[in-house]
């Protein structure tokens, strides 16, 4: 069965692949409502160091896994560490995606209603303008129909086994998002008032560093780079092995921030021109881009509905993507570890994201009582993935690549047997931020939230 697993043709198929997962709402949507939440400036540069020393360690280490094993995380599990308590990891790995798959199929919800709304944002007031988020998603009918609209489409892809198809579609699509983010920025910029917004992105304010923005930084490196769950670890199980992990994974990680920071860009300038609160929540940018839409329609309509209309579009198709891959986790491990047929599985994920999603969109409205540990509930199942459970399944990886694997067969997968000469001469470095800072640094983050 292994000789036949299928592997990616070329590095930049990898790279894309990877990309595809990574790239979608944890950067456009997750990544501004963070840096407003947490102060700017600051944040970011807290959030690039946490990427590096925190994520790209488990990056390489799923990496290593997937591509030693050649499998999921339960088969690499039994693989390389057979009989062992491992394969809890396993588990781990199974949860957190279904879960996440949930609350932000909420928000590629939002994107759906936000497509349709593109043909009014042009002719609305700017009060109704900035105003229509919080009224959208207080309501109750629409934003659940949405996350359905949304979901269902992740499922059909899933089982239609149209997927290859859909990631060939997103190879057109990120570019035109690249482009359209650059555009929205640029106009961004041009609105008065948006220079506050540039100083925020750029001019560090280190007094405002709490434990909690670096706790927030490094669950959003995790997801933002799809880790700790076992996404990146099954990628890597179909490259091919005379691939270059380290270059593949840098290679991810640089499109990844990338991306982040020009949706920054796009988003906070404007928010500062609208005079909307920086700290204003998982919304931001649902509240500020079609206040820049607004302004643009007064120049052309046309061009400001395209423009948005198309905007929503590549979104959408980016959070598909990612989407795709987190309920992939789940139904691989139905179908062949419980020996599931795929439609089965498909159908009970649905169903649990259906539901749980339902409860995460009314807890902007009807529920907004129901507090869990001072969170509303999208809140605070959004925090127990990013923060704790994503760095936990990471952390779990680090040990197994640094501790429980020889250290030979690492280098050996690593360096491509020794062959490659940049990985040879970095592989110490990796080592040592996988075995100890890596994990020092998830554990430490854990304990200061815990006082
Ligand atoms: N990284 C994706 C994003 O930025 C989301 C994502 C896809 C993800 N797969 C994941 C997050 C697995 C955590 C775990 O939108």
């Amino acid at each position: 069965m292994e000789k036949n697993r299928e592997t990616f043709g070329s590095r930049f198929a990898v790279i894309m692949a990877m990309a595809g997962s990574a790239i979608g709402l944890g950067n456009i949507w997750r990544f501004p409502y963070m840096v407003g939440e947490y102060g700017g400036a600051a944040f970011i540069i807290v959030y690039i160091v946490a990427s590096l020393v925190l994520a790209m360690p488990i990056f390489f280490a799923e990496s290593v896994i997937g591509r030693r094993s050649g499998s999921g995380t339960f088969g690499a599990m039994e693989k390389l560490a057979p009989g062992t308590r491992w394969k809890w990891l396993g588990f781990l790995t199974v949860l957190s995606p279904i879960i996440i798959l949930s609350y932000y199929s909420v928000v590629g919800g939002w994107s759906v209603e936000y497509l349709f709304k593109s043909f009014e944002f042009a002719g609305m007031t700017e009060g109704d303008v900035t105003g229509f988020f919080g009224k959208f998603i207080s309501s109750v009918q629409m934003p659940i129909l949405a996350h359905t609209a949304f979901l269902l489409l992740v499922a059909g892809v899933v089982l239609g086994g149209v997927r290859k198809g859909i990631e060939q579609f997103t190879k057109i699509t990120m570019p035109i998002l690249f482009v359209l983010i650059v555009i929205i920025a640029v106009y961004g910029l041009s609105l008065p008032g948006s220079g506050k917004g540039v100083e925020y992105l750029v001019r560090p304010d280190f007094s405002k560093l709490t434990p909690s923005t670096v706790t927030a930084a490094m669950g959003q490196a995790f997801f933002s780079l799809s880790l700790g769950v076992g996404t990146i670890l099954t990628y890597a199980s179909y490259m091919k092995k005379d691939e270059n992990i380290l270059a593949s994974g840098l290679g991810t990680a640089f499109f990844d921030l990338f991306f982040a920071i020009l949706a920054g860009f796009a988003v906070m300038p404007a928010v500062f021109a609208a005079g909307i609160a920086p700290g204003a929540g998982p919304g931001i940018v649902f509240e500020t881009l079609p206040f820049i839409f607004n302004k643009m329609g007064a120049a052309s309509q046309l061009l400001s509905t395209g423009i948005s209309f198309l905007f929503f579009f590549t979104i959408l198709a980016a959070a598909l993507t990612s989407a795709i891959s987190m309920m992939e986790v789940g139904v691989a491990y139905l179908t062949e570890e419980k020996g599931m047929r795929r439609r089965t599985a498909v159908l009970l994920i649905t169903l649990f994201a259906w539901v749980v999603g339902i409860l995460c969109s009314l807890s902007f409205g009807p529920l907004s009582g129901v507090r869990i540990l001072g969170d509303g509930i999208f809140d605070f199942l959004d925090k127990l993935c990013s923060n704790w459970l994503l760095p936990l399944g990471g952390l779990l990886f680090t040990i197994f690549v640094g501790w429980k694997m020889k250290p030979s067969d690492v280098y050996d997968e690593f360096t491509n047997g020794g062959t490659l000469k940049a990985n040879r001469a970095v592989f110490k470095t990796v080592l040592l931020l996988i075995r100890f800072v890596a994990p020092a640094g998830i554990i430490a983050v854990f304990i200061s939230l815990l006082i």
